[in-house]
Parts: structure tokens; sequence; C-alpha cells
């Protein structure tokens, strides 16, 4: 069994009773009552509770908030208890506290701060996670695992050193296959022995940070194995919770795009995907819709979880925004917009003391329930338990595949040259921004995934080319489909060693180009680049910058081209036909606008412009619910009301009104529209639109 067995989407969050005496509890459960919580997270950071001391298991009070959740009826996401460990653990042991990027070993404190190499730690981690799963497996209540806590950071001590050498001996089998890899011979590195590799640290390889490096290689391969690392942990304790519970599922809470850990990597490992969204700041619909969607294509398009969320405001920013109201609403809906069966809060009961005490929760310090942000949960949770099963399982039916790769992330990020403005987050971000815009449901997907059903892949940076990823690609456009590529896309392998070939190395029969030059300037300096459609009179002059790289056409047509500087009237960007589709490239930096036009072209020719793309601010998905039903979902993140009217016939799930084709709709600020939509003759019920065959 893959996905948690609930029966509508999951209501609650982090719940931490063990901070509070007992007769808090009974006022807690009145709160959850009150607001249709049916779901608690227990138990994330309750290592020193649980095992007060070396082979000192102490389950008393855990057992009691586990009965008291399970006699109330609500479901269980139940933690390990690894998140942090307790302080008896460092002073007996100090090799499971870290050593950081500077060399500092540290003593104990904060959380996530685990050596994840330490056998002491990888010991008593999967113990615990055994004694917990073997007392609380079977409780029916229990309806998921929440192994450790947001796995992240790094660790460069001794017991990592061995393990990086491990790992490396494992991945390359001999020095000279290593030597080469890292292209060793520059500034005389080459290997003799294993003991002489060191983790790439501010004492070794690193100057300025851990993204300036001597040698890219190095730092990529222990940004891969300290990934690995942790998911070692990880399925340390699984493989524990499995020993005596066969098949209730398991997950961690990642953090979104989360550079440290490729999520790729672990997403086999996971039952379902699930995550914790603290968007950069309260103005991001866009990012967050990416994260969602990349979230939801670990698990190949399989419902997700929202683990956390905040129903107010964080504390771990220097400034921390209120979330508006109907903010919070929104964005919970966003997310089940996005593929998510759960939604939960960090935090039910805000902490009395310590670095979370002025962080949101559904209940407060003073315990009151006719607080805005009280009530705001409870109208979401009566809204949730009206909308029942509606959306379970339901799928996104995407036509559009955006790749995210860690690699190139990581590549790029580390990369001297051509230019340490260029981030690989936002220029991801800028397509995709332009395809949520379009209102194209995407698939944020990883370069290794079946590619076969999609009308259009859009991979923007894809510095590195992995196995036969250039291949699969050609074949898109082959069989009818748009690829769409950026500047620093096809540069190096997977070694992080550049293609003895022209640019964009593998690349280069799907985009018909080459590339001998690149220019990088800084962000003041704007090239403005003019745009040409196939439709006559369909031309517009948008902004590039930071990078610019020089294009010499091999067989493709020119689509707009660079107005300034030496380069002027070249191209920056092309679009090459090839079998029955196209490769597109584009070489500049362009401003949003012309990322809009050149995804609005891609769109246009697969008709997969959504409905309600004339719309700014209104964000439109579908999902297709299992038995072939769907769901369209309509948010509108503007401070305006907007008006437009339904492009089909169905019934308003939270409001419960039948709507006609071409009936008026209104979307206040922060409004949202479910309908589920009638069966329409052209589209019958049948659950084909999750069926990823047919292309144009
Ligand atoms: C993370 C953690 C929680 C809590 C929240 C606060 O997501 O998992 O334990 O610290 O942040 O925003
Ligand atoms: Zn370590």
């Amino acid at each position: 069994m893959s996905l948690p067995r609930i029966s509508k989407v999951a209501f609650g969050g982090d719940y931490n009773p063990e901070q509070w005496p007992e007769d808090v509890w009974k006022d807690d459960y009145r709160l959850f009552d009150a607001a249709r919580i049916d779901t608690v997270t227990l138990g994330v950071f309750d290592w020193a509770l649980t095992q007060p001391g070396p082979d000192v298991y102490d389950f008393t009070l855990l057992d009691r908030i586990v009965q008291r959740a399970t006699e109330e009826g609500r479901q269980i996401c139940l933690g390990t208890g690894t998140g942090a460990h307790p302080a008896w653990l460092a002073r007996a042991h100090p090799e499971v506290t870290r050593t950081d990027f500077e060399g500092r070993k540290h003593r104990y404190g904060q959380r996530h701060n685990s050596c994840p190499s330490s056998p002491v730690f990888r010991r008593l981690s999967t113990e615990l996670a055994r004694r917990v799963a073997r007392r609380y497996a079977g409780n029916p209540a229990v309806v998921a695992w929440h192994v450790g806590n947001e796995y992240g950071g790094a660790c460069y001590c001794d017991l990592c050193a061995a393990g990086f050498r491990g790992w490396l001996r494992d991945r390359y089998g001999s020095l000279d296959a290593l030597n080469a890899a890292w292209y060793t011979t520059f500034w005389s590195h080459t290997f003799t022995d294993w003991d002489e590799i060191e983790p790439p640290s501010a004492l070794t390889e690193h100057w300025r940070g851990p993204n300036h490096t001597a040698f890219q290689g190095i730092t990529l391969d222990y940004l891969r194995f300290m990934s690995d690392a942790m998911l070692a942990n990880y399925r340390d304790e699984k493989a524990a919770i499995r020993e005596s519970d066969p098949d209730v599922p398991v997950t961690t809470n990642f953090m979104g795009m989360y550079r440290p850990i490729d999520y790729h990597r672990w997403a086999a490992h996971l039952d379902f995907a699930s995550w914790d969204n603290y968007p950069p700041d309260d103005n991001s619909p866009a990012w967050m819709a990416l994260t969602h969607d990349l979230m939801r294509g670990l698990k190949g398009g399989q419902p997700f979880w929202l683990m956390e969320q905040t129903p107010s405001y964080t504390a771990s920013r220097d400034v921390n925004p209120l979330k508006r109201p109907g903010v919070m609403r929104l964005w919970s809906w966003q997310a089940v917009a996005h593929g998510a069966d759960a939604v939960l809060f960090f935090q039910m009961r805000a902490s009395r003391g310590a670095c979370e005490k002025y962080h949101g929760a559904v209940i407060g310090h003073a315990g009151r329930q006719d607080t805005r942000v009280f009530r705001e949960v409870a109208a979401l949770g009566a809204e949730l338990d009206r909308l029942g099963p509606a959306t379970l399982g339901a799928r996104t039916p995407a036509r559009v595949a955006l790749l995210f790769d860690w690699d190139s992330w990581w590549a790029l990020g580390i990369s001297d040259g051509p230019s340490r403005l260029l981030r690989y987050q936002q220029i991801v971000h800028a397509y995709y921004r332009a395809l949520w815009e379009a209102g194209a449901d995407v698939d944020v997907v990883s370069v290794t995934a079946d590619l076969g059903g999609y009308q259009v892949v859009v991979a923007p940076a894809l510095h590195m080319m992995k196995g036969d990823l250039a291949r699969r690609l050609a074949a898109v456009a082959e069989r009818g489909g748009s690829v769409l590529t950026t500047f620093l896309s096809g540069r190096v392998d997977e070694d992080d060693n550049a293609f003895l070939a022209d640019v964009p190395g593998p690349l280069g029969p799907l985009t018909g180009i080459r590339i001998d030059e690149w220019d990088a300037r800084p962000p003041e300096v704007v090239n403005p680049v003019r745009l040409r459609g196939d439709d006559p009179g369909d031309e517009v002059e948008v902004e590039s910058r930071l990078i610019f790289e020089l294009v010499i056409p091999q067989g493709a047509e020119v689509v707009g081209t660079y107005q300034a500087d030496f380069y002027a009237g070249t191209p920056a960007v092309t679009r090459n036909s090839y079998g029955a589709g196209h490769g597109w490239y584009v070489a500049a930096g362009l401003d949003q606008p012309g990322v809009h036009w050149v995804v609005r072209r891609v769109l246009e020719r697969h008709d997969l412009v959504g409905p309600y793309a004339d719309l700014p601010d209104v964000e439109s998905t579908v999902r297709v619910a299992p038995d072939g039903t769907r769901l369209r979902f309509l948010l509108n993140h503007g401070a305006e009301p907007v008006e437009t009217t339904a492009h089909a016939a169905g019934t308003d799930l939270l409001g419960g009104e039948r709507i006609a084709p071409g009936q008026p709709i209104r979307l206040d600020p922060t409004g949202v529209l479910v309908l589920r939509e009638d069966p329409s003759p052209a589209r019958p019920a049948t659950g084909s639109d999750t069926d990823r065959g047919g292309l144009p």
C-alpha cells in the first residue's frame, strides 16, 4: 500500500502534547472538534522523552498521547522522534554531533544535528524507530509513519570523510577512474591513495563559502554523498518500522526546492511524498505551485501530503509577516489543486518557550477559539468535511513536463563562470511561471522520468546531460512534441566535465544550433531582444540580461535576435524542426515577458493554453479523480475581484450550486472555486485523461 488510508483530505498537523499538562489536552481536543481536525502528527522530536538515557526506553507519556488521540478518533501520523538527538547522547558519544563546513566540531545543541555517518547515531536512531513501530504498529489510528524531520544540512567530520571514501570506491571502482572524473591533472591533484581524499570544505577545496570550489567534481560528489548518507539514515529507520508494520505508508517531510538533498534520489524510498510549505515571501503563488508540482512528481504524480504550513506566521525569518484573511485557505486549496491529499499545519498549539513561541499555531497561548486564525482554520475544516473524498487519489492530467535536476542545480551553483548571478531556481521558476500563467497543468519531473506522454517538455538550464536524456528529448520532438531548453544547457557530462564538442553538446541535433562563445554582464546591462512569431505582426521587443550566448544556426530558424552590442542581429531564440516537432533554444536571460512570449508560442502549437489563461492572478488547475471525474480549481491570488464565465458545466463543490457553461463566475480576492465538471460526450469520465497516449 502506498497511500495513507484516509476517507477525506486529512486535516490537522503537528501536535506536541508532551509540552503541556494533561488538563490542557482536554481543551485541545475540544478545539480540534470545533475545527474538524482529524489528523495529528505526534512525536517528531521525542527522542529525549522516549529514551531518557542509554538503554532506558520509556514510552509512558507517548503511550498516553497516542492513546488519547486514538480514543478521540483522530488519525495519527507518527514520528519516530529522531529529528533531534538528546543531550546525554552527545555527551556519551561526541561522534554523533556534526562538524561544519568551517571544520568546527559542534557540541550539543539545536536539532537536525546528527552526523549521518556516525555508527552510534545510526544504531540508536534505528533502534528508536524499531521500538516506536513495534509499540504502535497495529493501532488502526496510525495512518502514516513520519521518519526524522526535514533531513538536511551537511557534516564534514572524519566519519563522513571515511564514508565519502567508501562511497567513492563504490562509484568509481579505481583511483584512475576517480582521477579522470575529477580532472585531477589540473592543479596537481592526482590522488594516489583513497585516504588522501578530503571532504570539500573551507579547509580544503573551498574559498568564499560552499559555492566556490576549485574542483566541481569533488564538491558535486560530496553533495551526492551527503544526500545518500542521510537517505541511508531514513532507510535504516524505515526498515526498522517495516519489521513490525508491513504496510502503513512511510514518509518524511521534505522542503520543496531544498538544495542539499536530491529528493529524486530519495523518492523511491518514500511510500508517499510530503512537504512543508514555507514560501520565501507572501507573494509567490507560482513558486508554491512549482514546488507542489515538484513534490507531486516525486512519486509519478501520486498525491502528496502538505505536511506543514503555518496557519498565520513563521518565526524563523528576520521579519515574519502574517497571512492575511483568506490566504491560509487559498494556499491550502492551492495545495489540493496541485495534488495534496492532506492539509496539515505546524502547529496545533503554540509552544510556550524556545525559538518557536511566536510561531503561528491553530491554538495560541491564550487557548481561545474566538480568534480570526482559529475561525479560518475551523471554516476550512468544515469545507474539507463537505468536500469529502472528491479529490482523494486524483491525478493531474499534465501534457507538459518541466525537468528539474539537482545535479544541474548543484553544478551550476558551484560553477566558476560564466556568471554567479545565474540562479537555477530562478531560471526554472521563470519558465514554470510562464506555464502557470498560461494555465497549463505541468508535471515537474526528474531527468530520468518517462517523457513518453508529454507534448511539451521544458528543460531550463539543463546544464548536465546524463544517460540517454538527449535521445529521449529528441524522441519527444520526433513524434511531434516540442522541447524548449535554454542557455547553459548541454554543457557538461555527469562528472561536470565539458563535452569535447560544440555547445550544446548532445542537444545539438535537436536544437539545430552551435554556440562558440558567450557573454555575461552585470544585471544593469540590458540587451533588447526582438521576437518574431509566425503570424504577421506578432512581434515584440523584450529585454535580456546576465547571459548572452552567441548562436550560429545549424538549421534552426531564428525567432529572436539581439539588438545591441557587437552581436546585434544574431539569434537569441531559435526553433529547429526536428522530426514532426520542434527543438527550441533560448540563448539569453530573457525577462519575464520574453519567457512568457516564447512559452505561449510553444503551448499554442499544442493547444495547451488553459481556458482561464486570460485572467491575470487567477490560477487554474485540473485534477482527475480515480473515477475519471474532472475537477477544475480556480484560485484568485490577486487583490481585486475577478469576473469570468464558466467554460464547462458542473457543480461548485464548495458552494453546492450548479454551474452552466457560459455562466458568470465571480472570484473575490483569495476566492476559490472547485468545480466538478459534468462528464461531457467529448470527454467521457473514463479516466482517459490520465492515459498518456496519443500525441498530435
Ligand atoms: C519546520 C519543522 C517544524 C517547525 C517549522 C516551523 O518545518 O519541521 O518542526 O520548526 O519548520 O516553521
Ligand atoms: Zn559526520
